[in-house]
């Protein structure tokens, strides 16, 4: 049925659908309705709708000289009616479509006995009407890939005598020939031509890259239309009008502007007007496209001739002032335009900026900037001084106030004073690697206001709906300041970023990197651009990746996964990692008391986990590691601080039921079903108390843990058939969100292994001994807590077996309790 009403579906068997048009199976009838209200069905519907009425008013020619121009087709046809666009064949001379803007005009030029140009005749006909067919666009070529291959640069640069000469040479290579910058501004004057036509008074201001002193070759054209002394002029005219009850034949009355009022109108409607303009007016100009939802609106379109990419915005003032700025900077010190063509070079290499090559976000080209820019700052002796030290310096006319941001600093560099600093560009670009190597990104805003990484916390609070949007990377614009320009970029991206440039780092300072090879080969920039070289001398160790050795499990500090009551006690905390910590401790302990049924004991300075060989020697013997345990008066938060509840000295010390309070709260209702225990089968004698105070953790603790049952062991079987069975008799008891971040379901997994395990007859012997430490790290590198796990006891040789399974359940449940449960 669906297929005789809708030819864009066929009915399969079993009552499915197939969309011929996007070229997919749907399972059903709903499906399918959702399928075609969706995205890509109505966006291939609405590019078919356009293709057919582009064929319907166009013509195909041929028969015209080899070399002919796009303009001299145009000329021809347009005696016929406004020709809205040309396209040629690849060649450039043996076809070319003429599109007109109405019917009537193709068929006059098609009643038109015979067509001569330039002494030749054509051949005109209608444009074949061709059946739609979608094929996926292929992703164009990122502008970066317009740079010369590593191939072609490694000649040049390994001629130069040293890696400043080479970072010279980079700016050389890649910088815009004059012939370029003036293919650029023939552009820009010809756009400003056919606009002001229809904007008077307009003004089309060049931003980004062709004007910021880091241009590349082929870079886009970002250009910035002003319409604010148009729309003086509008309202200006309007009024005239208006007093005298004339209509005057002005400017405005002849051009587009009568029909739209610029004072009223939406970000939209005005760049749809600047799309129509681009597409019939402005010659040479093709593949016009208005982006109204990207965060800065733009039309984007190319000029065909020279090739250049473009993009037109119409409320992007920030970024024409921003653009100054980086001009300043680097005019206030030479070394930051030869660094930054290093690093962006490096970082397209190393598919960490630029266009996405499938291996997620990454950094904008004017992130990276500011990265290089943020560095130079924080040099011993800055390059670069703050932007708030800048502002200070600003001078009358320098005074800058946009959209309620101060964009105030000196617009001449040569009335400032020089840096002091005289670091070579060698050991510049190596320091960049280091200082981002070591950099805690995801608990840090980089802010080059104040020239300072300030704690991601100081931003928790919303103030006027002006926070910047946080993740994992955050640099905040040196103007808008409730904008991070890294805000698209995800965990794995900034592990890559901080992986690579400790790469960069290591191979930096090597000889390989600051000499010339005296055999020919290659070295310096050419080495660390070079993506297998760098890497294939092994990477030192990065945040996310276990080093087997120490059994190291990674928890990182999520922003984004905190609840909003945690990021609220987070907000403005003066050390949020200790506070953090806490949190993070009581909820890993929780995973292992609650979930795991394991017994944790707080351990002392004395007995952490540099001691476990001695320990393990005990038990080896025999003995009870705790019969001669020192001072055990320690309190958690602090171990030098003696406490009031000592242990009798006999046993592992424990966390009491009472007194584990932020256990308690994390376990939420659950926490009287699976009670603070000694594990159900007993095993170990009776504990003390020792309190656990996560608000004062002191930024490490250790915790001596006994494990009874093989809990990982058909972990998941058992946990399939536990949610089966709750299920069936109630639906919502499997909602994590009603069982406090899972525990209730993990408990009873692990007490239903248990109950297996001692129907099959097993002891109460435990599995396994350990001692857990944690620690905090954080403030040179990502800041996270590392659980380092030591066995103790591991008789059965069971221990890597319950790693495994603890690297990955311990940071996710870690995660859960820490979403759902922190008050
Ligand atoms: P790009 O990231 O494109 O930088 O931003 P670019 O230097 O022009 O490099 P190409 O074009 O990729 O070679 C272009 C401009 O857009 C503004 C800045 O003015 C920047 O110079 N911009 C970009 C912002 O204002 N904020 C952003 O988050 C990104």
């Amino acid at each position: 049925m669906e297929s005789e009403q809708d030819p864009d579906i066929q009915l399969l068997p079993r009552g499915t659908f197939m969309c011929r048009l996007c070229e997919v199976n749907v399972p059903n009838r709903a499906s399918l309705e959702d399928h075609k209200k969706g995205k890509k069905h109505q966006k291939l519907c609405s590019i078919r709708e356009t293709r057919k009425v582009q064929e319907e008013h166009s013509l195909f020619v041929s028969g015209f000289q080899h070399g002919t121009s796009e303009l001299e087709i145009t000329d021809h046809f347009q005696r016929f009616g406004p020709v809205s666009s040309i396209i040629m064949d690849k060649n450039q001379g043996v076809y070319a479509f003429v599109e007109y803007g109405s019917i009537e005009s193709l068929q006059s030029a098609l009643a038109e006995p015979e067509h001569i140009m330039n002494g030749k005749r054509l051949k005109v006909k209608p444009r074949e009407k061709k059946e739609f067919k979608y094929t996926p666009k292929k992703k164009q070529a990122p502008s970066n890939s317009l740079l010369p291959s590593l191939e072609l640069l490694s000649p040049v640069l390994c001629q130069a005598n040293d890696v400043d000469e080479q970072m010279e040479k980079l700016v050389q290579l890649f910088g815009f020939s004059e012939s370029e910058e003036r293919l650029r501004e023939l552009v820009i004057s010809l756009i400003q031509e056919v606009f002001s036509e229809f904007f008077p008074e307009c003004k089309i201001i060049p931003f980004g890259s062709t004007v910021n002193g880091f241009n590349i070759h082929c870079c886009d054209l970002d250009l910035f239309l002003d319409l604010e002394h148009t729309k003086i002029f509008q309202a200006k005219s309007k009024g005239s009008n208006e007093q005298t009850g004339v209509i005057e034949d002005t400017q405005s009355e002849d051009s587009i502007l009568s029909d739209i009022d610029l004072e009223t109108a939406s970000e939209a409607e005005v760049l749809e007007l600047v799309a129509m303009v681009l597409r019939k007016c402005v010659p040479g100009v093709h593949k016009v496209q208005a982006v109204t939802t990207a965060r800065r609106p733009v039309v984007k379109f190319i000029h065909k001739d020279s090739g250049l990419h473009g993009d037109i915005s119409v409320n992007n003032r920030l970024a024409v002032r921003n653009t100054s700025f980086l001009k300043l900077c680097s005019a206030l010190d030479k070394r930051l335009r030869p660094l930054v063509y290093a690093v962006r070079y490096w970082a397209k290499q190393k598919h960490l900026a630029g266009q996405s090559s499938g291996r997620g976000p990454t950094l904008n080209n004017y992130a990276l900037t500011l990265l290089v820019i943020f560095f130079l700052q924080n040099r011993e002796i800055p390059v670069i001084p703050s932007v708030n030290h800048l502002k200070e310096l600003a001078g009358e006319g320098d005074q800058c106030i946009i959209e309620g941001w101060d964009c105030s600093f000196p617009s001449d560099a040569s009335t400032l004073p020089p840096s002091k600093n005289c670091e070579s560009l060698c050991t510049l670009l190596s320091e960049f690697f280091n200082f981002y190597g070591q950099f805690d990104f995801v608990s840090s805003v980089i802010c080059l206001r104040d020239r300072k990484a300030l704690p991601v916390t100081a931003f928790l609070s919303n103030k006027e709906g002006k926070s910047p949007r946080l993740g994992p990377v955050n640099i905040l614009d040196p103007f808008e300041l409730c904008h991070n320009v890294a805000a698209n970029l995800n965990e794995r991206s900034e592990q890559r970023f901080r992986k690579q440039c400790l790469e960069a780092a290591k191979y930096c300072r090597s000889l390989q990197y600051q000499r010339k090879s005296a055999k020919g080969k290659v070295w310096g920039l050419v080495r660390l651009f070079n993506e297998d070289s760098v890497s294939a001398e092994g990477s030192p160790g990065v945040p996310g990746e276990v080093s087997q050795e120490r059994m190291v499990i990674d928890i990182p500090f999520k922003l984004a996964s905190l609840s909003e009551e945690t990021r609220k006690k987070l907000c403005n905390s003066d050390d949020f990692r200790q506070l953090w910590f806490g949190w993070v401790s009581a909820a890993v302990l929780s995973v292992l008391e609650d979930m795991l049924k394991c017994t944790c004991c707080i351990t002392p300075a004395a007995l952490q986990y540099s001691t476990t060989a001695e320990h393990c020697a005990k038990l080896e013997a025999g003995e009870d590691p705790h019969t001669q345990l020192p001072e055990l008066s320690t309190r958690v938060a602090d171990h030098n601080e003696p406490s009031d509840e000592v242990l009798d000295g006999k046993n592992p010390p424990e966390v009491n039921s009472n007194e584990s309070d932020t256990t308690a709260s994390m376990a939420g209702e659950s926490l009287n079903s699976s009670k603070r225990h000694r594990c159900s089968d007993g095993g170990a004698s009776s504990c003390k108390k020792l309190r656990f105070e996560p608000e004062n953790m002191a930024g490490n603790a250790s915790w001596y843990c006994t494990l009874w049952h093989k809990v990982w062991a058909g972990r998941r079987k058992m946990r399939r058939d536990i949610l089966r069975g709750l299920k069936a008799s109630r639906t919502d008891e499997n909602d994590d969100d009603n069982d406090g971040g899972g525990i209730d379901l993990e408990a009873r997994v692990s007490e239903a292994i248990a109950q297996q395990e001692r129907a099959s007859g097993n002891t109460s012997e435990p599995v396994l001994n350990f001692t857990l430490h944690l620690e905090v790290v954080g403030g040179t590198e990502s800041t996270r807590t590392l659980a380092v796990i030591t066995p103790v006891q591991d008789a059965s040789g069971l221990f890597q077996d319950f790693f495994h399974f603890l690297q990955l359940f311990l940071p996710k449940m870690t995660e859960k309790l820490l979403e759902k449960k922190i008050k």
